[in-house]
Parts: structure tokens; C-alpha cells; sequence
């Protein structure tokens, strides 16, 4: 990769159906030198993540601005400071937050750009673009914060095998819940139970209303929601009395012209059930908390984190598209330049800057 640039990828055009090659455009940028009040990251990882089709589309989605053709993709991951004007960011920090999809970035540290420096937990960096960061906080919060499970209830969880899916079984096995997952294809099923759930559910060959009956007949006490659509309809039919339903996600519907239209919604009030949405920065106050349990139990073994790692900034496009056609397992992460201790040495122009 050519490091005395900046390489940007950004919107072409408006996706129509998954993101194709044409939908982007690769730049080539002058590299940014940092002002007073300013500094410079360089990316180290980038997440990737199904609202980046929203962007993509001009959708305001996630808190951030609606994106124009021609603007740089908006994309959460993990960064280097190299060099910096800035009081409170020193060279040699890395953080987590706002980069977009680039392989540098100067900044003074926007409250939108929401930068959260990374402690030593003893993991590697790389998981703050998938466990210990965004995605992490999204399992842990959405589900203790919303689903609430005690131990011995049956939690189910959709795009199972997917990132937040495969962390958030492995918490409710943790936390001694019974665990029901549900993914696409006989690979990711063994993958999910694996991970500590009892079953998962085919749901490519397998009829889920039927297999609901067979695994829940007591019915279902949290169920945590990636899908929407035909999955949360047939939830909704099998749920147990003060049930929880958290809806973090509805990828089945992102790409349909016309709204699913949920009808039986009002089977919630037949079993005193909830139904509670989430955006993962309610919990920021969480988060300190949620990352270093989360490295807890990564470094004792009890959560393994689980990802797709694309080699090389080039890749992001497929990267993206492979969220919508599901061959990603686990976080989808693009390592950009790795690990600090992988990179290149910082040119000698920037160090001064
Ligand atoms: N509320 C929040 O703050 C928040 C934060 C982060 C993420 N999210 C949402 O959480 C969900 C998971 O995000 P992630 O980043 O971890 O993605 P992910 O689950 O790793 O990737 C997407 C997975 O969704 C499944 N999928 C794709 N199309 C589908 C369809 N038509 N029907 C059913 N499943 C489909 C695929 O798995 P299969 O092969 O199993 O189909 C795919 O691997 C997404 O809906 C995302 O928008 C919400």
C-alpha cells in the first residue's frame, strides 16, 4: 500500500440490490498534515458493517451525516496517532472511532468522530474493530441492557454465526442461559453451536416455525433480533410469558423496496412480552465497563472472538458485499496495516508536522 497518500474509497452510486464494484471509487488523496489542534491517525484496522449500504444509499443511519456521491464512505475501526498538536492525543496512541473508509485521517477530536482511546487489556488491537469495540458493546449492551436473560431462560439469536450474533451467544451461554441460535447454512450452525448453543437453526433448509416448536416448547424468553423480517414474525408466534425481544438489527429488510410490515406485533400483549430497540451509543456510558469485561473473558478463554479478517484496504468493497450474500463469519474486519508493531515507519515528514 502506498503510504506518502491517502487512499480513500468513496461512494460511486447509490447501490441498487448488494453493493457492486461500480458502486465505488478508489482515490488518491494528498496525505493530510495535522493544524493546531490537530492529529494525525493512520488506519491500522477498519470495520465493516451493514449500515455502511445506508451511507451508501444517503441514508442518515447510525448518527451520521447523509453521504453525497463522491464523499468517503463513513466507517468505524482502530487507529495510530503519529503525530499530534493536540493536548490530548500523544503519538503512538491508538483509538477507536470515526476514520471512514481511508487510510489516514487528521483530526482534532469531534464529539461525532466519537474517538475512545484503547487501554492495554492485553488483546490485540484488532479487536477493537470487532470484540472488545463497537460490535462487542452491542452484543454486551443490547442484550444485558434489553434482554436482560437470567440464567436457565432460552435466548435465541439470529445471524448467529455473524459478529454481533456469535458474541452475543457466547455471553448468554456464559451468563447459564439455554441457547437457540439461528444462521444460514450447516457450516455456521456447527460454528454456532460450538460457541456454547444448545441448536441453531438452518434457516436456508430448515422450517423455523417448526423447529420453534421442537427446541422452545416452554417458548422463548429473549430473542435477539439481527434479521427482522419473516424470523421476527415467526419469534413472535412462540414467545414465553414476559418475554424480551431486543431489535438490534433487521439485515433481511435493508434491501427490500417496500417495508416487511410486521402484523402480528400484537402477539406481544397475549404474553406480557416487550419489544425494545437499541442504538449501541445509549450505553457509552457502558462501554469502559462492557470493554474490559469483554477482554475479561477473552483473555481467560471464555469468549472467543470470532472474525473475518480481509487482508488489505483494496478489499473493502467485497468486504461489504459479503455481509448481504453471508459468506462472512464472525466480524467482518479489514486489516488495513495491522498491528502498530506491523506498520512501516512513519515517513520523517510527518513526524515533524
Ligand atoms: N443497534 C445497533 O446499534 C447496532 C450496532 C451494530 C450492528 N447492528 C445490526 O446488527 C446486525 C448484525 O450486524 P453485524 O455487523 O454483526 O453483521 P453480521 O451479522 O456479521 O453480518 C450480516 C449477517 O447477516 C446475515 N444475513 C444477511 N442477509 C440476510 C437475510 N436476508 N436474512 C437473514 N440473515 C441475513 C448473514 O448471515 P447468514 O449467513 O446466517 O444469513 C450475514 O453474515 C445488523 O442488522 C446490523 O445492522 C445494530
Amino acid at each position: 500500500m502506498q503510504e506518502d497518500v491517502n487512499l480513500q474509497w468513496c461512494v460511486a452510486a447509490r447501490p441498487q440490490g448488494n453493493v457492486r464494484p461500480d458502486d465505488f471509487k478508489l482515490r488518491t488523496a494528498p496525505l493530510p498534515l495535522p493544524g493546531d489542534g490537530e492529529f494525525l491517525l493512520r488506519t491500522l484496522y477498519l470495520g465493516v458493517r451493514p449500515v455502511m449500504r445506508m451511507y451508501m444509499q444517503g441514508l442518515p443511519a447510525a448518527g451520521e451525516r447523509p453521504l453525497d456521491v463522491g464523499d468517503v464512505i463513513h466507517g468505524r475501526g482502530v487507529a495510530q496517532v503519529v503525530a499530534s498538536n493536540h493536548p490530548q492525543y500523544a503519538p503512538g496512541d491508538v483509538v477507536q472511532g470515526q476514520i471512514g473508509w481511508q487510510t489516514w485521517k487528521k483530526s482534532s477530536g469531534t464529539a461525532a468522530e466519537r474517538f475512545i482511546k484503547m487501554p492495554a487489556t492485553g488483546t490485540p488491537f484488532i479487536y477493537g474493530a470487532g470484540a472488545t469495540g463497537m460490535n462487542g458493546f452491542s452484543a454486551y449492551c443490547g442484550l444485558l441492557e434489553c434482554g436482560k436473560p437470567k440464567p436457565g431462560e432460552t435466548v435465541v439469536v439470529s445471524a448467529a454465526a455473524g459478529g454481533v450474533g456469535s458474541t452475543v451467544v457466547q455471553i448468554a451461554h456464559i451468563l447459564g442461559c439455554r441457547v437457540i441460535g439461528i444462521a444460514g447454512g450447516s457450516d455456521k450452525c456447527a460454528l454456532v453451536r460450538s460457541l456454547g448453543a444448545e441448536a441453531c437453526i438452518d434457516y436456508k433448509n430448515e422450517p423455523i416455525a417448526e423447529r420453534f416448536a421442537e427446541l422452545c416448547p416452554d417458548g422463548i424468553d429473549v430473542y435477539f433480533d439481527n434479521v427482522g423480517g419473516e424470523t421476527l414474525a415467526a419469534v413472535l408466534e412462540n414467545l414465553a410469558r414476559d418475554s424480551r425481544i431486543v431489535l438490534c438489527g433487521s439485515i433481511s429488510e435493508y434491501m427490500r423496496k417496500e417495508p416487511f410490515g410486521l402484523t402480528n406485533y400484537t402477539r406481544l400483549r397475549s404474553v406480557n412480552a416487550s419489544m425494545n430497540g437499541f442504538f449501541v451509543y445509549n450505553f457509552a456510558d457502558r462501554f469502559e465497563q462492557a470493554g474490559r469485561q469483554l477482554a475479561e473473558w477473552i483473555n481467560s478463554g471464555k469468549l472467543k472472538p470470532v472474525q473475518s479478517v480481509v487482508e488489505g484496504f483494496e478489499h473493502m468493497p467485497k468486504a461489504l458485499a459479503a455481509l448481504y450474500d453471508g459468506s462472512n463469519v464472525g466480524v467482518q474486519i479489514c486489516r488495513v496495516r495491522g498491528e502498530p508493531e506491523e506498520c512501516k515507519p512513519v515517513p520523517p515528514d510527518i513526524q515533524s508536522a
